[in-house]
């Protein structure tokens, strides 16, 4: 069987072509790719406000930075207990406390469970949609607007997609969307890109400011052969990079890339701008390759694809398995049968909360390979070996 490997980055011969651009005028770090795409975003998402940096995280904190500033007494941010780590520990870097509150099938926030949290001392929810799928941010919305808590619509894995004909990440106070690899627009990884929207114009001048300050990024070659090397190349370098990266270390070659939030590099933005200009293209892959998994499961009862929707589009396809399945066992099998996959998030509960849903299905979840390009039957396949495999473990 061909082998079938995760996707981190759908690029062509344009972000190529801008890397090479980059790097013949050494302009990696400054130059007009910023300026330009945040007025293509600023554009497209109008009336919000852009703001770009390089990371999604940094974009929430000084969404919540500026919120705190305003609500100096309330401390406790809502956020899904089926989410990336980063997030709560943007929440826990601004001085805030982050309280779980249970999810849906489609793993994004539950309204009611939000309606439950929320308390006089809440000052945010940040509700993503998660790979995609959009959550219930409307309902949300008019929720925190009753009870005058700000939102955060985190778009980080979605650009393009509309709820109610409104742009995700437009809901709300602020909105942020991420660069980094998985996502809908990659640019990169580690600090490659984030993007913050301002969607009430109150808090313009404080996020302008917030974001003058950002010094310029640094060092991004290193990430970007970083990123083609072991994650976009992975399935031509294999492990190489693991041990080119124990060389580095042996001869004293440290890492000079940071985590501290700047401003977005010359490259990255010229990627995004690349990847935005494609947008269209890419998203309409994904919902091919998520349809023609939908119905290729319609074999396999015993496999669920609870994002699933008609004319959905997903940035990954995570199935759920059943609950005797071994996935740590399962997912040596596939991989020796030529199938990478990757697991879900592990649930987050802050102290004293209880998530049943985001627990059962944190656990239960499997991605299967989503590249551009993949045929129905190469689908159709992967879903026979899992299926097979299931069954052979579940067998009595
Ligand atoms: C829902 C969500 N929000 C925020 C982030 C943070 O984005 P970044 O990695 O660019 O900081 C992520 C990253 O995976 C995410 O999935």
């Amino acid at each position: 069987m061909k082998r079938h490997h995760v996707s981190f980055a759908d690029w062509t011969k344009a972000e190529y072509s801008v890397i090479l651009r980059c790097l013949l005028r050494a302009s990696f770090s400054q130059g007009n790719y910023p300026a330009i795409l945040s007025d293509r975003l600023a554009h497209y998402y109008a009336p919000s406000s852009i703001y770009l940096c390089n990371y999604g995280h940094h974009a929430i904190r000084i969404a919540l930075t500026i919120f705190r500033r305003r609500q100096p007494a309330r401390s406790k941010v809502i956020v899904p207990a089926y989410i990336c780590p980063s997030v709560i520990q943007a929440v826990e870097s601004c001085g805030l406390t982050a309280i779980s509150v249970d999810i849906d099938d489609d793993l994004n926030l539950c309204p009611t469970a939000v309606q439950c949290a929320l308390d006089h001392d809440t000052l945010a929810v940040i509700a993503p949609h998660m790979y995609g799928a959009p959550a219930k941010i409307s309902d949300i919305e008019k929720l925190c607007n009753t009870a005058g808590i700000f939102l955060i619509d985190d778009a980080a894995q979605v650009v393009s997609v509309r709820s109610e004909g409104r742009l995700l990440g437009t809901f709300g106070d602020a909105g942020i969307i991420s660069f980094a690899q998985s996502k809908t627009i990659v640019t990169g990884i580690r600090g490659s890109g984030g993007v913050l929207l301002i969607n009430n114009p109150e808090y313009d001048v404080e996020a302008k400011q917030a974001w003058q300050m950002l010094p310029p990024s640094t060092n991004r070659l290193e990430a970007l052969c970083d990123f083609l090397w072991n994650y976009v190349w992975s399935a031509r370098t294999g492990n190489s990079g693991y041990y080119l990266s124990r060389l580095c270390n042996e001869l004293g070659w440290r890492s000079q890339t940071t985590s501290a939030c700047t401003q977005i590099s010359n490259l990255e933005a010229g990627i995004g701008l690349a990847q935005f200009e494609r947008i269209e293209m890419i998203t309409q892959e994904k919902i091919r390759i998520a349809h023609a998994y939908h119905v290729a499961l319609q074999q396999y009862p015993l496999i669920q694809f609870p994002q699933y929707a008609a004319e959905r589009f997903l940035t990954r396809v995570m199935l759920r398995l059943p609950e005797q399945v071994d996935i740590p066992r399962l997912r040596t099998t596939l991989k020796t049968a030529g199938i990478e996959t990757r697991t879900g998030y592990k649930a987050y509960l802050s102290p004293g909360t209880i998530a049943t849903n985001a627990e059962n299905l944190s656990q239960r979840l499997l991605e299967v390979p989503c590249r551009r390009g993949m045929s129905e039957a190469e689908i159709g396949d992967i879903c026979s070996v899992v299926s097979h495999q299931i069954t052979s473990q579940t067998k009595p």
